[in-house]
């Protein structure tokens, strides 16, 4: 993620101005264009399109049956100066930085996607794909987990980074990596990782039982780590602040490890944790509307209130009982806010058309994690045994409604939108051309050969008006303003950068919605609601 303001406003911002192309489109055309392409959607296609985006991110060795042939091997020698292999593992955005903290969030997320809807993503013939990109990451953490209560945090940094424009193939960057330990606590990193590793474990439990195994004992100590040795990250791996600083903090982390923990295991000790330190972590008391790499205190409640819908399952005390209700009551809070059921303000705020408007950075991150817990929660409703129905403030909704909330959000970035732009880039005719990726933009390394420096490619590649040489296909754009309105200009990060952890909630929102969605798709829900 592109961090630092001052210094992404290079020289050549003034030249972009020239290239800005808006797409609009008169907003009396919004209803027959929206209602024609949402039929037409083809969501096994941008299933495929958003498992293969994972391979443009990879760092490291590329295998024989690499399809996105235009990236090479890079970053092989990451770790070396620190005595430690810390090749392999994801770029985060548009740059070349491994970041911890949103690398395992976007493990987390992809293994949720596939725990859930595994069986989707199988019958669209892409679960070697999903596999394959859960284990790119986790191949890396095992890597990096060097000692119980050692792991490497982040490789190179964003300031050195974001001071050239070069492919990693290229990298003269540093690639100096951090590490947290005993005495420079990251409580974050380590539990989001553990979160991650705990979830691949469930998703690989049937298909590498061995894998999961050792995944899941990683998981246990970094949990361990994470919660015995308390710290913030950013205080410790001081490189990440300026793009990745942890605003909640690491309750929201502990808890979210304990409860992947708990799914993977079953063993009580971890909803012990979950419940007993509901309070302190600020589990039940955060209630909040934005679900991100960052501030994952939503997710922790809806994976709390699968344990109470399940509770046949778990053989709960009514003090457990009762916590889990405040998780749950936290957790419809969020939903509810999705809906736009909660009263006043405390609603998210929406763009004409109906888009999820959390800020104007990279919004469609927002919009991806809402698809996706609008989806599972729906799922968990229409699952529990008890037929129920989501209460806020402003009525009920069924687990229908919730899913063509989801669905017309997911829709939205499919095109079904008044620019009729798809912000999953390679999908449909008309999507992003000039994504701010380094590697997307300039010549591949298989088409020029020859070695692109530092400021050339800020010179030749990054400056140019063309659409990017290489297309980033399945990343999701940082999209549109307020207005519905996008710029595809290189320049503009905010709407044209990608980032990991945008594709993989949608993932799982793809792969739901390839089976048939029944009743209104969610467009008359947000046009009677959203407009009130
Ligand atoms: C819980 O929230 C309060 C503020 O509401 C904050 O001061 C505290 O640090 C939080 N605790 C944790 C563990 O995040």
């Amino acid at each position: 993620m592109e961090g630092d303001m001052k210094k992404k406003n290079n020289n050549n911002s003034q030249k972009h101005l020239l290239s800005l192309v808006i797409f609009s489109v008169p907003l009396l055309m919004l209803a027959s264009t929206s209602l024609a392409q949402a039929a037409a959607l083809d969501y096994k296609e941008a299933l495929s399109k958003s498992l293969l985006y994972f391979e443009a991110q990879r760092s490291g060795r590329l295998p024989y049956d690499q399809r996105v042939s235009w990236r090479g091997h890079s970053g092989l020698t990451d770790g070396l100066e620190q005595g430690v292999d810390l090749v392999g593992g994801y770029y985060d955005a548009g740059d070349n930085v491994k970041f911890g903290l949103p690398m395992a969030f976007t493990i987390t997320m992809l293994s949720w996607s596939v725990a859930e809807y595994g069986g989707d993503i199988a019958a669209a013939g892409e679960l070697k794909h999903a596999l394959e990109a859960i284990k790119w990451g986790t191949d890396y953490f095992i890597k990096a987990h060097t000692q119980p209560n050692v792991l490497w945090a982040q490789v190179g940094d964003g300031d050195t980074d974001h001071s050239c424009w070069q492919r990693p193939e290229d990298m003269t960057t540093s690639r100096q990596a951090y590490k947290i330990d005993e005495d420079h606590p990251g409580s974050e990193v380590a539990a989001e990782t553990a979160a991650a590793m705990a979830a691949a474990s469930v998703v690989f439990k049937e298909t590498n039982a061995h894998y999961s195994h050792v995944l899941l004992h990683h998981a246990q100590q970094l949990f361990e780590f994470g919660d015995k040795h308390r710290g913030k990250y950013d205080d410790n791996v001081e490189v990440a602040k300026g793009y990745y600083p942890s605003t909640s903090g690491y309750g929201d982390e502990l808890l979210w490890a304990a409860l992947w923990l708990h799914r993977a295991t079953g063993d009580e000790e971890y909803l012990k944790y979950a419940v007993e330190n509901a309070d302190e972590l600020n589990g039940t008391s955060w209630a909040i509307s934005e679900f991100s790499w960052d501030i994952k205190y939503a997710g922790v409640q809806i994976l709390a209130s699968k344990v109470l819908m399940d509770k046949e399952r778990h053989r709960l005390q009514e003090n457990q009982v009762n916590v889990l209700e405040q998780y749950r009551s936290k957790a419809e809070h969020y939903l509810c806010s999705c809906l736009n059921m909660n009263s006043g303000d405390e609603n998210v705020p929406r763009t004409p058309a109906g888009l999820l408007f959390v800020r104007q950075w990279n919004n469609m991150q927002y919009v991806a994690g809402a698809a996706f817990l609008l989806a599972v929660f729906s799922d968990y409703l229409a699952g529990a045994s008890n037929a129920q129905a989501l209460h806020c403030p402003r009525g009920s909704v069924g687990a229908r409604e919730l899913l063509s909330v989801a669905k017309s959000q997911a829709d939205y970035v499919l095109g079904a939108n008044p620019s009729g732009v798809s912000y999953l880039v390679g999908y449909g005719d008309r999507f992003p051309r000039r994504v701010h990726h380094r590697a997307a933009s300039s010549a591949s390394h298989k088409v020029q050969k020859s070695f692109i420096g530092c400021a050339q490619g800020y010179d030749e590649w990054y400056g140019r008006r063309s659409g990017n040489p290489n297309v980033l296909v399945g990343a999701v754009v940082g999209g549109p303003d307020e207005k519905d309105e996008f710029e595809d200009d290189r320049g503009r990060y905010v709407q044209t950068e990608a980032c990991t952890y945008n594709t993989a909630p949608i993932v799982g929102v793809f792969a739901r919605l390839m089976k048939k969605v029944d009743g209104e798709d969610g467009r008359g829900i947000i046009e009677r609601k959203f407009s009130s």
